[in-house]
């Protein structure tokens, strides 16, 4: 046996150096251990986070929202701006109130009446208007459109019925409008007589509002007609129509 290695002082520094280096070890790790922690890695913790987070966002909103004074002072002035608005148009069938003017109203018109068809024909002059001269003579010239098919007299021919004595002439000037906007197709009775043309009516949009309120108030006050003129501000009305599918008879108010 090698004598130096039984010697009991160097036993003794052996082995509290072997204590001591396991301890600085321990050390090293319990340190790396303490400040080198991650934040929250399992999804529990996770979640949690978030909840904390919404939490903060509530609680910060419940501090910036109105105290109960500003309430005092925001009421009164909604209920003011309330009492100053106007009512706003019902835009869809649902929005009715059964019983209602409206709904009486919408229960007149046809199920296809456009923008309100009544509305438009309320504002139609008074039976015995007389037509503006100059009204009557820019109809005249736009009237050549549809003389193509009507006749030069509106009597009517093998592609199109008379104008001439029309109850749909003399009627409803939504009808009228609705009718030059959209076209016309499918069986029609005009003066007494059952028609239905093969190719109907084609849509005639492409004239001013002056230009369709004209000739209708034309076809309105000729030929043996005579009507209150159409106003240009109820074609405006009806400009929605343009586009829509050509009409049937029954998507008129009967006249
Ligand atoms: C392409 C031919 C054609 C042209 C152009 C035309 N129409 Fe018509 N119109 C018809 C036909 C066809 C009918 C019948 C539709 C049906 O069968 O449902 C009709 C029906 C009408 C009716 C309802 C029925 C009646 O006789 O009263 C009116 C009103 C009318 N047209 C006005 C006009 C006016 C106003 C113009 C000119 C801006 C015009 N049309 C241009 C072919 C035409």
């Amino acid at each position: 046996m090698d004598p130096t290695r039984d010697n009991p002082i160097l036993r003794f520094t052996a082995f509290w150096w072997a204590l001591g280096t396991f301890f600085a070890i321990a050390v090293v790790i319990a340190a790396i251990y303490l400040f080198d922690r991650q934040p929250a890695e399992t999804p529990e913790e996770a979640a949690a986070e978030a909840r904390y987070k919404i939490r903060e966002q509530v609680d910060q909103a419940q501090k910036d929202a109105l105290a109960a004074a500003d309430f005092a002072t925001a009421i009164p002035a909604m209920a003011k701006q309330l009492a100053a608005s106007k009512p706003v148009a019902v835009e869809k069938p649902e929005q009715v109130v059964p019983g209602s003017p409206t709904a009486e109203k919408l229960a007149a018109e046809p199920a296809d009446s456009g923008a309100g068809a009544t509305d438009v024909d309320a504002l139609t002059p008074a039976a015995g208007t007389a037509p503006d001269a100059a009204v009557m003579e820019l109809g005249k010239t736009q009237f050549l459109t549809c003389a193509a098919c009507h006749g030069q007299n509106g009597e009517g021919g093998p592609i199109a019925p008379p104008l001439a004595g029309s109850e749909w002439v003399a009627g409803p000037v939504s009808n009228l409008i609705r009718i030059q906007l959209r076209g016309l197709e499918g069986p029609l009775t005009v003066a007494g007589k059952d028609y239905n043309f093969a190719a109907g009516m084609t849509p005639l949009a492409f004239q001013t509002d002056e230009q369709i309120a004209a000739v209708l108030t034309y076809v309105r006050n000729s030929f043996g007609n005579s009507a209150p003129p159409v106003l240009p501000e109820q074609v405006k009305m009806l400009r929605s129509e343009v586009g829509k599918p050509m009409l049937k008879a029954d998507d008129l108010i009967k006249p």
